[in-house]
């Protein structure tokens, strides 16, 4: 609400500033007041400022008789777009008049205008965001997903908050598992094998050379030197890797095509090869990394752990680590791309790895006079089984991404084929990869993430509950409403003439499409995306309510604009909450 014509997104921060623009006018102390508003319940109003209370204490002054003197500053644009009442000990209360409910829906009525809205939130900042990054040579499976989901997901929302963001996969491509896969290589390649399912030769001679090192201690020692050549520049192993990491990297494509996944950046661990040299040296200098028997090690004195728990930079074999990568890493990033933040997405068993590394890293900067960019870990708890253990097949095995979409495709399959058997089979078949996919997507997203999570089938493929199935149906059930009258949502002639909300049904539906801004701020700036489907689920709800309510097709030219509008912004809502999801979105199912 910072000028009188535009309409601000962001209601929330708009209210904001007015207030802190009335504690001004009012003669408040600037430095001890903080408005404190929030999303009020929708009893209470749109929106509340509670801060009055906070700051009537410390001024011994009486909180009501504060409140009044603020509401009375208020810039008139507030009082025109709010009705605004005091409440209980002094809480500020705002309900968003019809009026302005309206001109907000019309200010926000494509995703572009959304977009250039929601941009405020991070302008221009570059991030970094690490995510996916499996180790090579390997099949991806379930332990795989949360990063990619969560990951893709945060990328999108913060990329729709202003954010200049880079995708980039941290792979891990040069770990000790190269010199037993390069010893099984020159020894045991099953050439017909490698070209059927190359990842699979790999698994299998990495198990091969391992079983071989463990039984023969001279067998470890030839490994161990394959490793050694590899990483001083031998032409031949070096020709092997490429190999593996282009078969791995395919592989990976693969799923990440499936996730709507594109990197902007692969740079894994080989690629800091001949950058870590760097961090030894200057954390050796700045007397931040210390020998202790022959490896490099940091210390936290002031941490309760890390003072006695090494963060080992480098081995006492004299082999870089994924420590030093990715100390390597930061420093690459921050130079390079001018990062002003990085997040890793990456599962909570590795929270002590990133406390010890953005604590070094910090130490490591002060120390060096360098800009450190943000560093958040973004973690995320375990996929279960319905037995509460790590999912696995029934012999124990991890199970393999591209089974689980496959076998999500097929459960999706017999949803929409039970529910629209008269659709094309071809049309059955996209549809359910869009629901199938979407469906494992979103249930992953749609809690927490810091908690475990129970990968239930029949609950995440349904159409009932926050599902992605229920929500694509809600998206292709607004279609279908245009779709009889030979409109598309957003279509001008449909909503031409059309007035304020009126009944309490078209209200209270209004008021849920307009917290589109705060579901995302939200999810943004906690770096959570459960926020916004926790939104678009109660959106959903909000437009079932009023679809029962109202009638959208009647004669009354008037009445149907207004609830066509109401249509097309729910669905664009929708449809433009499950895009920043990963998420791809139909128009029947
Ligand atoms: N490759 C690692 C793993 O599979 C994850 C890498 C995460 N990114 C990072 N910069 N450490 O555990």
């Amino acid at each position: 609400m910072s000028s009188r014509n535009s309409t601000p997104f962001h209601l929330l921060t708009g209210l904001d500033s007015a207030l802190k623009t009335a504690a001004g006018a009012a003669g408040l102390d600037l430095a001890l007041f903080n408005p404190e508003v929030r999303a009020a319940e929708a009893r209470h109003g749109d929106f509340q400022a509670n801060g009055v209370l906070a700051y009537a204490k410390q001024a011994k002054a009486n909180p009501r008789d504060l409140a009044t003197k603020l509401v009375a500053q208020l810039p008139d644009f507030v009082r025109e777009t709010c009705e605004v009442t005091i409440a209980g000990p002094g809480f500020i209360n705002f309900t968003l008049k019809p009026a302005a409910l309206l001109g907000w829906m019309q200010a926000y009525s494509t995703p572009a205008l959304l977009a250039a809205g929601a941009a405020a939130a991070r302008p221009g900042e570059v991030w970094i965001v690490d995510y996916s990054s499996p180790n090579t040579a390997k099949q991806m499976h379930v332990g795989h997903l949360r990063s990619a989901v969560i990951g893709e997901a945060l990328a999108r929302i913060m990329a729709f908050s202003g954010a200049k963001i880079i995708r980039d996969n941290h792979i891990g491509d040069w770990g000790t598992q190269f010199g037993k896969l390069i010893w099984a290589y020159k020894r045991q390649l099953d050439a017909a094998a490698l070209a059927r399912d190359p990842i699979e030769e790999f698994e299998r001679l990495y198990k091969a050379g391992n079983a071989a090192a463990e039984a023969d201690p001279a067998i470890l020692k030839e490994a161990q030197q394959e490793l050694v050549k590899l990483q001083s520049g031998d032409a031949e192993d070096l020709a092997i890797w490429r190999q593996i990491i282009d078969a791995s990297l395919t592989a990976f494509q693969q799923i990440y095509d499936r996730l709507g996944i594109h990197f902007d950046e692969t740079l894994g661990e080989s690629f800091y090869n001949d950058k870590v040299p760097l961090v030894y040296r200057e954390l050796a200098d700045t007397g931040l990394a210390a020998e202790s028997q022959g490896a490099l090690v940091v210390f936290h004195e002031s941490h309760p752990r890390f003072k006695t728990q090494p963060f080992i930079i480098r081995k006492s074999d004299g082999a870089a680590n994924y420590a030093s990568s990715d100390l390597a890493t930061i420093l690459y990033r921050a130079d390079h791309f001018r990062a002003r933040g990085i997040i890793y997405v990456v599962d909570s068993r590795q929270r002590d790895h990133f406390e010890q590394l953005f604590l070094t890293a910090a130490e490591w900067f002060r120390r060096t006079r360098r800009t450190l960019p943000a560093l958040h870990h973004v973690d995320f708890g375990t996929v279960l089984g319905e037995n509460n253990k790590p999912l696995k097949t029934r012999d124990g095995e991890n199970i393999k991404l591209k089974d689980l979409l496959g076998e999500a495709e097929e459960r999706a399959y017999a949803l929409v084929s039970a529910k629209s058997p008269d659709f094309p089979e071809a049309e059955r078949r996209s549809i359910a990869a869009i629901v199938g996919v979407g469906s494992v997507q979103y249930a992953d997203l749609a809690q927490n993430r810091s908690s475990d999570y129970l990968f239930a089938w029949d609950k995440m493929i349904s159409l009932e509950g926050n599902t992605a199935a229920y929500l694509l149906y809600a998206v292709s059930r607004i279609h279908s409403i245009f779709r009889k009258e030979g409109l598309q949502p957003g279509d001008p002639e449909a909503e031409a003439g059309a007035g304020a909300p009126e009944t309490p049904a078209e209200i209270a539906l209004a008021r849920k499409i307009l917290k589109f801004a705060d579901a995302v701020r939200l999810a943004n700036d906690s770096l959570r995306p459960h926020f916004l489907c926790l939104y678009l689920y109660e959106l959903a709800g909000e437009f079932s309510a009023f679809y029962s309510a109202d009638k959208v097709l009647v004669d009354d030219h008037a009445i149907r604009a207004r609830r066509l509008l109401l249509c097309a912004r729910t669905v664009l809502m929708l449809e433009t909450g499950l895009h920043l999801l990963g998420l791809r979105t139909l128009t029947r199912m």
